[in-house]
């Protein structure tokens, strides 16, 4: 798989967000976190600053929904984004939000919490563009990664692999230029770094170097 780097716009000036984006153009994927104050406990934006956006960059959004009953909301975000994520443990009917996300032209991912397991969700894979394996708690930025997160990285990827399936694997939270090799040697090719990229004092030579860091499998 093609090694993809996602900064989130968490670590973003959202007053700024236009001239914040500019300096991200390097990037393969925007990463907007999608935080309803309930799923998780931070609140961020919705639809309409998604919407804007996408009219504002060429780089394709991916987006993270840390929302309750996403299958009600998916195909709005889904309509300005290039692939749309939801939460297994917040979806009463995951293969409808799936389905929701695909018709309105968007990749369909799937995210799981440090805490669910893989085996839980492995049904579901064949049904997916991409899994999020969450390798901190979701709803804020910053956070080191849990380590214990990482063999479900593997897990993805031998059943994926064993199952001749195209599945992006992605890792969010705590990333950074010291773990995302070690984490691309585990089978994750896309990858979302908030605080690495946004505190870099050159965000795009930061996406550049994370980039190169990776392996692809
Ligand atoms: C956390 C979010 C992440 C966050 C990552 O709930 O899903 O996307 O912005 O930030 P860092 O890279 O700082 O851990
Ligand atoms: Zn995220």
């Amino acid at each position: 798989m093609k090694v993809r780097i996602a900064p989130s716009i968490l670590s973003a000036d959202f007053v700024n967000l236009e001239a914040e984006l500019a300096t991200i153009s390097h990037a393969d994927l925007i990463h907007v976190d999608v935080m309803d104050g309930h799923f998780v406990p931070n609140l961020t934006l919705g639809i309409p600053i998604v919407k804007r956006l996408s009219e504002v960059t060429s780089v394709p959004l991916d987006v993270h929904l840390m929302i309750e009953e996403p299958e009600k909301w998916v195909n709005q975000y889904a309509k300005h984004a290039g692939s749309v994520t939801f939460h297994y443990e917040a979806a009463t009917n995951p293969k409808l939000a799936i389905s929701e996300i695909r018709k309105a032209g968007a990749k369909a991912a799937m995210s799981i919490k440090p805490g669910t397991s893989f085996s839980e969700v492995s049904t579901l894979i064949p049904d997916l563009d991409m899994l999020l394996v969450m390798t901190v708690e979701p709803g804020f930025g910053g956070q080191s990664l849990i380590q214990e997160t990482v063999p479900k990285v593997t897990e993805a990827r031998d059943y994926a692999s064993s199952n001749g399936l195209q599945l992006s694997i992605q890792v969010d939270g705590g990333v950074t230029a010291d773990n995302i090799r070690e984490l691309s040697l585990a089978g994750a090719d896309t990858f979302v770094a908030g605080t690495a990229v946004f505190q870099a004092s050159d965000r795009n030579f930061e996406i550049d170097r994370l980039r190169s860091l990776a392996i692809t499998l």
